[in-house]
């Protein structure tokens, strides 16, 4: 929380004890389990170590039910290592944008040249019925923040790789492809916003990720984005959100897109 800390010092440090916590020098890849996508973690391979999150420096405690703040180091059958990130922090918590993408920092830090961000989000789109896994395509940032500071003039081309994105239609034909507005949340957006999203290209709505995508291209990771659709956006649908109900409907697609997502990881 000091604003004079260099964040990327604060990363360097961070993934320093998680190399020593997990026995593990070097991670190949990070994902960090949103909302719907937690079974992953068991299913990619063997987890070695798991650190409750808030004992690395820079991660807060957990400040939402149903997240779970843990970080994993997990062996893959091919040999890599993963960093699966289960703590996430939210924008919408107001600590500030340096602590939402303190994760995917350390996780370069730690040696990640692959960034998997997923999560769950409203869909804008009526043929996305609750449950359906989609690939981030591109994103609109809503937020008026970045977490850039100063004169960081980074290209946010392709910032969803392509070649992972094609990777992920091999695997899963079927999926489709979607913009994601982040909001900040954490109220859900009114049915105004929910047009207004969809007018300028939005196909997604949801409250992470495209600050955390910015990070990764800065750190020059390779990124992955899905976002499980848990609810149709306000307006889409005709009744009101819940979070219980957005909870719920990660719950039930959990064993489905986790699969789905270890499929993926053990194509990379
Ligand atoms: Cl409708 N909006 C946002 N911003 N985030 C969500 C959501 C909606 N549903 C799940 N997460």
């Amino acid at each position: 929380d000091d604003p004079t800390a260099d964040p990327f010092d604060v990363a360097l440090g961070a993934a320093a004890q998680i190399a020593e916590r997990t026995g593990v020098e070097r991670h190949d890849i990070a994902l960090t389990l949103g909302s719907g996508w937690g079974k992953a973690a068991e299913l990619i391979g063997e987890t070695t170590a798991t650190i409750p999150a808030h004992e690395i420096d820079g991660f807060s405690r957990p400040a939402l039910e149903g997240h779970v703040g843990t970080l994993r180091s997990v062996l893959l059958p091919s040999g890599k290592r993963a960093l699966v990130i289960g703590a996430r922090t939210h924008y919408y918590e107001g600590h500030g944008v340096r602590r939402v993408v303190h994760s995917v920092r350390t996780a370069a830090a730690a040696g990640a040249t692959t960034m998997i961000l997923t999560n769950g989000a409203g869909g804008i789109r009526e043929t996305w019925t609750p449950g359906t896994p989609v690939i981030i395509r591109d994103h609109i940032n809503l937020t008026s923040d970045s977490p850039l500071e100063g004169a960081t003039f980074i290209d946010l081309t392709d910032l969803y790789s392509k070649r992972l994105r094609e990777l992920a239609h091999g695997i899963e034909p079927d999926l489709d492809e979607g913009v994601y507005c982040q909001f900040r949340g954490p109220h859900y957006e009114t049915p105004a916003e929910v047009q207004m999203a969809k007018v300028i290209g939005g196909d997604i709505v949801g409250m992470s990720t495209a600050l955390e995508a910015i990070a990764a291209r800065q750190a020059g990771m390779e990124i992955l984005g899905l976002s499980l659709i848990t609810n149709l956006a306000a307006g889409i649908q005709a009744t009101p959100l819940s979070h219980l109900e957005v909870l719920e409907a990660g719950r039930d697609a959990e064993p489905r897109i986790s699969a789905l997502l270890a499929r993926i990881v053990a194509a990379l």
